[in-house]
Parts: C-alpha cells; structure tokens; sequence
C-alpha cells in the first residue's frame, strides 16, 4: 500500500499535476463607465438609459456598469461605493435629489475616481467632488412655460393646478421656482391645489381624480402645470373622466415634450409642451473623451432647448422625435 501510495505521488510530481499556476488577471482595456440611474418613472427617463447604454458599449471601447435606482436614492448611494469598490475609471450619476451626496462624491474622490452628473444636480459645499455636470437649465424652461402664460392670459382670474415633481429634485426646484416667481408677480393668478405626481402617469392620476372628486361643482381650473409628460398623461386621463375637455376648458402644461406628448399636443390636449432633452450620452461621452486626452472638461453643460405649442406643431416634428 505505501509503494501504490509513493508511485501516485511519483506521477503526480512527473505531469505536474496539482501544480496550479497563478492565474493573471487580464488587463482591462476598456473603458469602465458605472452609472447610477434614477430609476424608470417616466418616457424621459427610459430614453436617457437607452441614450447611455447605446453609447457605452464594448464595441465603442467602454464596460458599462448600469445600476438603476428604483427611485430610492439610499440605493444610488449603494451603487456609487460599489462602483468605487470595483474601481471604475469614471462613475456617472444622476441623483435623485439634490442634497444629501457630500460624503459619497468625497469618497470617490479619495478614490481618484472622477464623477460625472447627468440631468440633475448636486447641492453640495464644494463643487470640486464632481467633474461636470451636463443636462439641462430646469428653471429655464419653468421660465418658458411662465412667458407662455403670460402671453395666453392677460386679464381675469387664472386658475392653477399645479402637479410637483419628485421633491427635492432639481426640475422640481426649478420648475417650481419658475411658477412661484409667476404666482407672485400676478394677482390675478390662483393657485387651487398643489399636489404630488412624483414624475409618474399613475400617482399624477390618482392625485388628480382625489382632487376632481372634491373640487366644489361649478369652479373652472385654466391650467394644469405638470412638471413632466407623465404627470399630463396621468392628469389629462383624470380631467377627461370628471368631464373636462382639455384644450377647450383647460390648457395643460407639460415639460419633457417626448414624442407621446407631442401626439398629444398635435390633438391638442396638451397646449404647451416645453422640451427637456434626454439624449445626453453622446454628450457624457465626450466629457470622458476629454478627461481620457488629460484635458478638463468645461464644468458646466447645458443643453438647447425648444417648446412646442398646439397651434405650432407639425406632423413632421412628430415623426422626426427620437424619443
Ligand atoms: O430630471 C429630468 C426629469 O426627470 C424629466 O422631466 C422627467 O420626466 C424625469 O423623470
């Protein structure tokens, strides 16, 4: 039995076997991109992943890391220590809220890994914790829908409905700031509710019929302020089953102006429809091109941006929308 035992011992030694050579990694030659999305609350949103997920493929030269948020920023904190972990070379976020990131963009800047913001903003002390920022002016374009207002009333009450965004975002922020700044500038403007859409169709309609079914009989509402698409798709399905006839009674407002709304607008149920563009990973591409060519990207990028009005659109804008 030892001599069987020794002879194994022997071959195993002879072929090598249960020798194991290290393994070496293989050396990464793509660029690795880890992006914390919001989550897939509206048409917007859905046509910003796809934006970023058809730029950073491994044919373009990039691993993508994509983590979505559920609309929970706690889980876009996660993901943003993960990606440090996993050592990323940039990380891209667009942050649900705007406060409440000091302590995770210092640790990937301990980290050496640069930061991008995509959409929306940060509040944080110190602007150095991000690289740049690129999407767009949000009270800019509450800014639009404002001018637009003025122009379309210009005497008699003027009564407002106004459906929020998620709080504490930046186009809440700015989009409500816009609005606040035109409620005080005109006496003649009331606002009759405020009330939470939280960017998405079916919390918009849900808060809508609540305040429809106790809206006393006979009291007119002129506009409905919704600070995306969605909302105005919720809103308009609640308005509709309590009777209103939007376009004639009430003129609804909405920011993002995706192809669904410009349908929408074209039909005339939406009178405004102020465009928020989600095409933005061409251009995050571009401040990580820089960055790769050891250049500093400009800080700062906000997008250009239109309106379109039930009087104005075109068939042709429709057909040409890419989202
Ligand atoms: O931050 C961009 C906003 O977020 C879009 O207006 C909205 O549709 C999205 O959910």
């Amino acid at each position: 039995m030892k001599r069987l035992i020794c002879l194994i011992l022997a071959l195993i030694l002879m072929t090598g076997c249960g020798k194991q050579e290290p393994e070496q990694p293989e050396e990464e030659t793509l660029i690795v991109v880890g992006i914390s999305q919001v989550g897939a609350e509206s048409d917007w949103r859905v046509a910003n992943s796809e934006s970023m997920k058809s730029v950073f493929t491994e044919s373009r030269g990039y691993r993508l890391l994509f983590e979505d948020a559920r609309q929970i920023q706690e889980n876009q904190i996660i993901a943003v220590r993960r990606f440090i972990q996993q050592r990323v070379d940039y990380i891209v976020l667009m942050p649900l809220s705007e406060t409440g990131w000091d302590s995770v963009l210092q640790e990937a800047r301990d980290a050496g890994i640069p930061v991008i913001l995509v959409d929306r903003m940060v509040d944080v002390e110190d602007d150095s914790l991000y690289a740049a920022h690129v999407g767009s002016d949000c009270y800019a374009e509450g800014r639009k829908a404002v001018t637009w207002m003025e122009r379309c009333y210009r005497g008699g009450p003027v009564n407002i409905v106004h459906i929020q965004g998620t709080p504490g975002s930046t186009p809440q922020l700015g989009r409500t700031g816009a609005l606040e700044e035109g409620l005080a500038a005109h006496d003649n403007w009331n606002l009759l509710a405020r009330l939470d859409g939280d960017f998405t169709q079916a919390k918009t309609y849900e808060v809508m019929s609540r305040f429809l079914d106790e809206l006393p009989p006979g009291q007119g509402i002129d506009v409905v302020y919704c600070e995306n698409d969605n909302e105005a798709f919720g809103a308009i399905e609640a308005l509709e089953k309590h009777g209103f006839r939007c376009g004639r009674d009430v003129n609804v407002i909405c920011f993002d102006a995706t192809r669904n709304a410009l349908k929408l607008c074209k039909e005339g149920k939406i009178a405004l429809a102020v465009e928020c563009n989600p095409l933005l990973g061409p251009l995050v591409e571009e401040i990580i091109q820089t960055m790769e060519a050891g250049q500093i990207p400009q800080k700062q990028h906000y997008i250009e941006e239109k309106q379109f009005t039930s009087k104005t659109i075109t068939q042709q804008m429709i057909d040409s929308r890419e989202y």
